[in-house]
């Protein structure tokens, strides 16, 4: 018999995950400690990022978190040194963090596309940057980049974010090529909708609290447009990282894998 669990087994492997604190990278956090790992989350909200790590530490996993900010190079950096003077290496880089932009393009000012990219582009890039250090003279790794199911589907108003993302997916595939050779899996994922802080704002009233109503239109219009009638969840996402960061996908890399309920499917 094959046991379906050793090759999902991350017990002595060492993750950082940015964007820990929230969403799909604070699931992804708890299900990769679940597994074994050492998680050390890095996120601009320290105190959600904290209160995930304690939670970890709770049920008798390993984790520590670092106020980090993606799009500074050198926040980065530090965030990987953590990981590897707290838990001696480095096994799973997770480039999770992201923020949307909703505006339509002729109203995007500098501003808000340089912020865009910065934290959506770059800090991928930095973060794949800083696990390249540690994991190439190590000689092996796996890196995981968070897309988007908009670099599938043309939406409204999501022409920056969707190109931002677009970029995710292709320096992964880039950077397969160049870091294959040193052991190291590089892949990406492109997640459909999921009800996270992410996607929140536009589900608020001008308090600022869910506005029940914008909420069951998001809802009523993510469903209608999967075939298997559902909004993903951040656990269908941890999933697809769980897999990518262990053993089980050995042979994946340059890919982008998609849990995204068959969305854009019909038309
Ligand atoms: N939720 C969705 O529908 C969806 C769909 C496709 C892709 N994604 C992608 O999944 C990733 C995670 O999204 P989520 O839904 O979990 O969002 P989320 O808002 O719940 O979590 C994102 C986390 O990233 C952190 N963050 C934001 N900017 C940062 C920065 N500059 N530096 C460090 N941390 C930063 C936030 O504080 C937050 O904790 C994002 O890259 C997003 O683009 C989400």
């Amino acid at each position: 018999m094959i046991d379906p669990y050793k090759d999902y087994d991350l017990t002595g492997r060492v993750a950082v995950l940015t964007g820990g604190g929230s969403g799909i990278g604070a699931c992804s956090a708890e299900l990769l400690a679940s597994a074994g790992a050492a998680v050390v989350l890095g996120d601009v909200d320290i105190a959600a990022a904290e209160a995930v790590a304690a939670k970890i530490r709770g049920e008798g996993g390993k984790a520590v978190a670092q106020a980090t900010n993606v799009a500074i190079k050198a926040e980065v950096e530090a965030l990987v040194d953590r990981a590897v003077a707290e838990f001696g290496r480095l096994d799973i880089m997770g480039n999770i963090a992201g923020i949307m932009n909703t505006d339509l393009v002729v109203d995007v000012t500098e501003e808000i596309l340089e912020r865009v990219i910065a934290v959506n582009q770059k800090g991928v890039f930095f973060g794949c940057q800083a696990a390249l250090r540690v994991m190439i003279p190590q000689g092996s790794g796996s890196i995981i980049n968070v897309a988007s199911a908009a670099i599938d589907y043309p939406n409204s108003n999501v022409s920056v974010y969707a190109m931002t993302k677009a970029a995710v997916a292709m320096l992964t595939r880039e950077l397969a090529i160049e870091a294959g050779p040193y052991g190291i899996r590089v892949n990406s994922i492109a997640p459909g909708s999921t009800p996270t802080n992410f996607n929140a704002q536009g589900r608020k009233d001008e308090a600022g609290n869910v506005d029940q109503t914008k909420l069951q239109v998001y809802l009523d219009r993510n469903t209608e447009m999967s075939p298997i009638g559902r909004v993903g969840e951040a656990i269908d996402q941890a999933h697809l990282i769980h897999y990518l960061a262990s053993d089980a996908s050995k042979f994946a890399t340059g890919a982008t894998f998609r849990a995204n309920g068959g969305v854009g499917l019909v038309w």
